[in-house]
């Protein structure tokens, strides 16, 4: 039940252990820590199209170095190993093993992640592969991308590539597998802000049919895993952008705007995964074929076939939360006139004056939406398998003792513990954003994530340890709160 009453920053830190087998990760992506653009066959992704449209990424920056992880894995690997993590959680370039899109596959990009699988699972680590976190080849987007209906088909197939051309023949040895990353920001700020690559600006459906492929393209991957790789115990989700939203009064308009917010945004794509394999009722009714309500100028919401329903219910082992931050929600009638997602919800989105703030605009630290979020899902869902896929929080600063790191960390993480051991909410793992400082989209490297610093200005991009990943390797280490 979703309550006006907004955290306090300190509640009261419960102690105790996690769950016998949580996964205690660290996470990353391709695009933003591996470099290496143009190596090995690995063909242009639309990021490395975007970073050289002048203007777009602050201080001109790219992603052509960034942590130079196709060439510093082993460094990475001994990094998670310090940390104690059991997980890791990276992305698989999409252009790196398939240039071309679909097709041929460039052996020397499954190589490098093979070697990089092999190294984890030697060091005890278990990897969390994501075949999609935005990179996407641009062959396929000069195709029409994400907008063509064909796309779903190339996703399908990226799990085979590593597996079936793994040294170790037909041995699973990646046993979690994410199938899209946030595909909400992909679709929304890809395709109708165009802020993130590919930097389409159209205000129209195109966020909308973005977001349909993207659903089915998830539904293909999770059919074909499940028939190809049937009895190896390998699990594949999909990775959400979440908020916590608390609605700005107990009005009955506020907490309407509220629960239409989180299906506006987290809905749009569990819904259909999760709940009945349509979009959410409020979406249907507001931007439907039949669109109910008045002063909705045109009907965008693109509509599955029976059969596609049919995929795309339970087409998922767990359900992954990308979390980092709340809003205060109150109603306000969007402009209709401007098609658009963000009109289409009517609402209106603030922060509370007494949340801090980050290195990140966006970014308010709630440790409590933590806990509230993870009850939301369990709510509307179900008590499905969670798993936390990233949290975390900037700075510009860069400091190697970077306390409020750990106090994001310590506050958040308890918000995990209380939803387990209070609530009955079944998260069986946490990864923290990020390993390292690494490139962050638009505001290039001035927007730091890691627990362990990359200083870009030395030619080995040097990684040291920050306090915030000492504090992790306690928390790893106790599996959890210890009085
Ligand atoms: C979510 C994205 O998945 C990740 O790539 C990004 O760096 C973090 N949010 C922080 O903005």
């Amino acid at each position: 039940m979703i309550k006006s009453v907004r955290p306090y920053q300190d509640e009261p830190l419960t102690y105790g252990k996690f769950p016998d087998g949580f996964a205690w990760g660290l996470a990353t992506s391709s695009y933003q820590i591996e470099g290496a653009w143009n190596e090995d066959g690995k063909k242009e992704s639309i990021w490395d199209r975007f970073v050289r449209v002048e203007g777009k990424i602050k201080g001109g920056d790219t992603g052509d170095i960034a942590c130079d992880s196709y060439h510093r894995w082993e460094e990475d690997v001994a990094l998670v190993k310090e940390i104690g993590a059991t997980h890791y959680r990276f992305s698989i370039s999409w252009p790196r093993i398939l240039p071309e899109g679909i097709g041929a596959v460039n052996q020397l990009g499954v190589d490098y992640y093979n070697r990089l699988i092999d190294a984890l699972l030697e060091a005890g680590i278990q990897p969390m592969a994501t075949l999609y976190h935005w990179d996407f080849p641009q062959c396929l987007e000069d195709k029409g991308g994400w907008l063509n209906d064909d796309v779903p088909n190339g996703l399908k197939n990226t799990p085979q590539r590593v597996l079936q051309l793994s040294e170790i023949g037909n041995t699973v040895k990646v046993k979690l597998w994410i199938t899209l990353n946030e595909p909400y920001i992909a679709a929304l700020v890809g395709y109708e802000k165009g802020i993130f690559a590919p930097g389409i600006q159209d205000p129209g459906k195109s966020a909308y049919i973005c977001g349909h492929n993207m659903l089915k393209a998830h539904a293909k991957a999770y059919r074909k895993y499940k028939q190809d790789f049937k009895g190896q115990e390998g699990k594949l989700g999909i990775s959400f952008f979440t908020e916590a939203a608390f609605p700005a009064s107990d009005s009955e308009d506020d907490v309407k705007a509220t629960n239409r917010y989180m299906q506006f945004t987290l809905g749009w794509f569990a819904h259909p995964i999760f709940k009945d394999g349509n979009y959410p009722q409020i979406m249907i009714d507001q931007i439907g074929e039949k669109s109910k309500l008045q002063g909705f100028p045109q009907s965008r919401l693109p509509i599955f076939t029976r059969e596609e329903r049919k995929q795309l219910l339970g087409s998922s082992d767990f359900i992954g939360l990308n979390h980092y931050t709340s809003k205060v929600v109150s109603h306000a009638v969007g402009n209709h006139e401007v098609v658009s997602c963000a009109e289409d919800r009517d609402v209106k989105l603030d922060y509370d004056p007494t949340w801090p703030n980050s290195g990140s605009v966006w970014l308010r630290p709630v440790p409590p939406g933590m806990r509230m979020l993870l009850n939301w899902v369990k709510d509307e869902y179900g008590n499905l398998p969670v798993y936390i896929t990233e949290n975390g929080v900037s700075d510009t600063a860069g400091n190697l003792d970077d306390l409020h790191r750990i106090y994001y960390y310590k506050h958040f993480i308890n918000n995990v513990l209380k939803a387990i051991t209070l609530d009955g909410c079944k998260v069986e793992g946490y990864y923290a954003w990020s390993l390292m400082d690494s490139f962050e989209w638009t505001v290039g490297y001035s927007e730091k994530f890691g627990v362990c610093a990359v200083d870009f200005a030395d030619k080995n991009r040097r990684r040291t340890m920050k306090s915030s990943a000492r504090f992790l390797r306690r928390i790893f280490a106790d599996n959890g709160f210890l009085k």
